[in-house]
């Protein structure tokens, strides 16, 4: 696909992403603090079936909200529901998925340095994590499994890490984080879907017909709504995890990833405890120090710290240059090589020395202490190369 043409469409596919997973994830957000805020309302203004009212003000109106048990005398003509938000969240993240890793795979999805997977196998690989979460995921759930909340969210969990470690091992790094996000994703949409809708849809089916509505069905699709906003976190840092190869670089990135998702898990804990009036002392507090733990774990360590004059014997800055020119060039030059690249990625163009050594620090994050750079390593980086890399960046990145 033509560059230019691929770059707006990933523009256009990405912000309306974020602008849905906005619109869902805000709902979401507000009917879950809404239900732990509701009140019985005072007596002048009690009516059969009501669980609870609420008052609030916003942008420039008093709202009362009113919550009914199982359902209203009658249903009004109109009544909203919340549903496009989720499906065009998934929809547009997963035409995004295809746009950027399946139809560039063999440099976002692939990476020769992880494993020897072809970008066809990694693509079957890709959708078949998607759908086989989603199928393993609702077994799991309708199972006995699924009448033991806590044992259910253990096992989901411990699957979840397995999909991250299975993935770390076959994909490029950062694809194998997205990998993740977009099953979780896969999940919570199939969740509204296939589970939630079609609850929603009984109660107002049985209201018509004057009968109950099928309880299962209802615990069904409460558990699943359970699910998804714990759900919610861990999906947002993924979302955004592409910016940070400190986490999806690191070795035991898969690790660095679950950590991650429990520090997501218990401040959404946190704040639907909040939302319950219930103030827990440590969730947030003990998800700082996970924070903080995690970045010293991932802490650049050991394999040449800042060598010195004394230490290991001065690079050229020649060597730097034909590596540099060798291995980045191709893609990062005003002028880039690379079929289908317009221009250099995110700016960073490295055709002049001072152009290599402004941006040593960043080389150093990309390609010595991480590998994220070069790409999917197309251009064959080798170790020795990057420790040269190292040991010139380290001794002070001269232009001699
Ligand atoms: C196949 C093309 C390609 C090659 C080869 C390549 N890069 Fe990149 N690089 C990219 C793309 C694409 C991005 C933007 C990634 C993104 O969108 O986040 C990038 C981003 C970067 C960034 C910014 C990301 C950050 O975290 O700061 C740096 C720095 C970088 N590359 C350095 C290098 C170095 C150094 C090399 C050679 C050792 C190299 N790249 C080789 C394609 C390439």
């Amino acid at each position: 696909m033509d560059a230019h043409l691929s770059q707006w469409l990933n523009l256009a596919l990405r912000w309306s992403h974020v602008i849905t997973g906005v619109a869902w994830i805000g709902t979401s957000f507000y009917f879950n603090w809404l239900n732990g805020r509701l009140a019985p309302p005072p007596a002048e203004r009690a009516e059969p079936g009501v669980a609870g009212e609420l008052w609030s003000v916003h942008g420039g109106g008093f709202y009362r909200v009113v919550k009914y048990t199982v359902a209203p005398a009658a249903l009004p003509s109109t009544l909203h529901w919340f549903k496009w938000e989720a499906y065009a969240t998934w929809l547009s993240g997963f035409v995004l998925l295809v746009l950027i890793y399946y139809l560039d795979a063999a440099a976002y999805l692939v990476d020769t340095q992880v494993s020897t997977l072809s970008p066809r196998a990694a693509i079957a690989v890709g959708v078949g994590a998607l759908v086989g979460s989603w199928l393993v995921y609702d077994a799991l759930c309708r199972s006995r499994l699924g009448q033991a909340p806590l044992a259910l969210a253990g096992v989901l969990f411990v699957l979840g890490v397995a999909l991250a470690w299975g993935l770390t091992q076959l994909f490029a790094p950062r694809a194998a984080y997205l990998h993740v996000g977009a099953a979780i994703g896969t999940i919570m949409a199939a969740n509204v879907l296939m589970v939630i809708i079609p609850a929603q849809q009984e109660m107002v089916a049985a209201l018509a017909q004057g009968r109950l509505p099928d309880a299962t069905r209802g615990r069904q699709a409460a558990l699943r709504s359970l699910h998804n906003n714990y759900f919610t976190l861990p999906v947002l840092f993924i979302m955004v995890s592409s910016h940070y190869p400190a986490t999806y670089g690191h070795r035991l990135n898969w690790l660095i990833l679950a950590g991650l998702a429990v520090v997501g898990v218990a401040t959404r804990h946190w704040f639907n405890l909040r939302n319950q009036g219930r103030h827990n002392m440590w969730l947030l507090p003990g998800a700082a120090v996970a924070l903080v733990a995690l970045a010293l774990i991932t802490a650049p360590h050991g394999d040449g710290a800042p060598s010195g004059p004394a230490g290991k014997p001065a690079v050229s800055f020649a060597d730097v240059r034909v590596i540099v020119a060798r291995r980045c060039a191709p893609c990062h030059s005003a002028a880039p090589t690379v079929a289908g690249l317009a221009a250099a990625p995110l700016g960073i163009a490295l055709d002049t020395p001072e152009e290599i050594r402004a941006r040593a620090e960043r080389i150093l994050a990309v390609a010595v202490v991480t590998h994220t750079m070069p790409l999917g390593n197309v251009t064959a980086m080798t170790d020795q190369e990057r420790a040269l890399l190292g040991n010139w960046i380290r001794s002070g990145a001269t232009l001699r």
